[in-house]
């Protein structure tokens, strides 16, 4: 198998740690290093306590690029607040040409600053995932998004000429670092919306759905509930006539066929159940002509660090389930 060295940026974050534990029990992984510039120097487990003894390491003030080019298969996942990936690239960039890397080394963005750049592939996984074989550039898609696209890509079949979801995130999806409207007294007894029909998410979801065939006349409203980690989406949109529930589920099933991490459900998904997992779940209703769809997934799973473990694993031509065969703990 091939030897994989993981550099990742930012691994002091949720992202951050969650790859570093899937990571650590990956086969292909053969080291795991992380920089982060507020705990240099301290050991992985003293920002992430669930890695004590699984996950060695320091944290590191600055990339050690030298190493990295000594890796049969180097890769760098770059889980940075949002703009400083896209702020830090010029001058990454000229680095890895002097290193010997520009071409070899297969990078990861989990932030929004290149997924709609046509230089980057965005790595929505489930969805044509050839399109991921030995790609080097992935720009790895937004948790909202994730789910959004899983939920209306099918649809694309019969182009609706509306839809309108909401979704409710938990508050791990703005990261670690807590701020007025993310810090756990303010929204642990709290349920509301924002970003009412402008999250940032939309534009890759629509351009996703145009290049599948639908301009889809999407209506978004977010929300913020009350757990930390999951998202919980709601699709409604009009159906044509004689589509009945079963006919509806058959579509999606043969949609997702041989997609292992999108499980279709009867009844409703569960966020609990996908918890910690590479695994967004799916489920349908259909009555007279309308339609439902809704969607569970981790926003720090499938929505992030497990998708980017998929896409890792078919950019370096392994299997994609590799290192992610686990299922949530039940109950969480
Ligand atoms: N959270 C989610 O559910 C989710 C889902 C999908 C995608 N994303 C995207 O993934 C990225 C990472 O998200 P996250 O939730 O893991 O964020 P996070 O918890 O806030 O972690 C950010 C990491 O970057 C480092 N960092 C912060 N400011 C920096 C700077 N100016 N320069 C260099 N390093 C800096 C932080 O450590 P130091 O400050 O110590 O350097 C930390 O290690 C974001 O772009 C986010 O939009 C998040």
């Amino acid at each position: 198998m091939t030897s994989v060295d993981v550099l990742i940026l930012g691994a002091s974050g949720y992202g951050g740690g969650e790859l570093l534990r899937w990571l650590s029990s990956h086969p292909a992984v053969k080291t795991l290093r992380g920089t982060a510039r507020s705990h240099a120097g301290k050991p992985f487990h003293a920002q992430h306590p669930n890695l004590r003894g699984l996950v060695a390491g320091t944290f590191e003030a600055a990339p050690d690029w030298a190493a990295l080019a000594q890796s049969e298969a180097p890769v760098l996942i770059a889980a940075l607040p949002h703009g400083e990936f896209g702020k830090q690239w010029p001058e990454i960039e000229a680095t890895l040409k002097e290193h010997g890397l520009a071409d070899r080394l297969t990078i990861i963005d989990l932030s929004a600053d290149f997924r709609l750049d046509p230089a980057w592939v965005y790595g929505l996984v489930d969805w044509q995932p050839e399109r991921m074989q030995g790609v080097r550039r992935i720009a790895n898609p937004g948790c909202f998004a994730t789910a959004l696209q899983l939920a209306l890509l099918p649809l694309a079949a019969w182009r609706p000429a509306f839809v309108a979801v909401t979704a409710a995130t938990g508050s791990s999806g703005s990261g670690a670092t807590p701020s007025d409207t993310t810090h756990h007294p303010t929204r642990a007894n709290d349920f509301r919306a924002y970003k009412v029909l402008g999250h940032q998410h939309e534009a890759e979801v629509l351009r996703t759905l145009a290049a599948a065939g639908w301009e889809a006349p999407l209506s978004f409203v977010p929300q913020s509930a009350p757990m930390v980690r999951g998202i919980f989406a709601t699709a409604q949109f009009p159906l044509p006539a004689g589509i009945d529930t079963a006919a509806l589920k058959a579509h999606f099933e043969a949609f997702y066929q041989g997609r292992f991490f999108v499980r279709i459900v009867d009844g409703t998904p569960r966020v609990a159940a996908t918890t910690g997992s590479a695994f967004a779940d799916i489920a349908v209703v259909a009555k007279g002509n309308h339609g439902v769809v809704l969607v569970a997934l981790d926003n720090l799973g499938k929505g992030m660090a497990a998708q980017a473990v998929q896409n890792l694993n078919l950019a370096l031509g392994l299997p994609e389930w590799t290192g992610l065969r686990f299922g949530s703990g039940w109950p969480v």
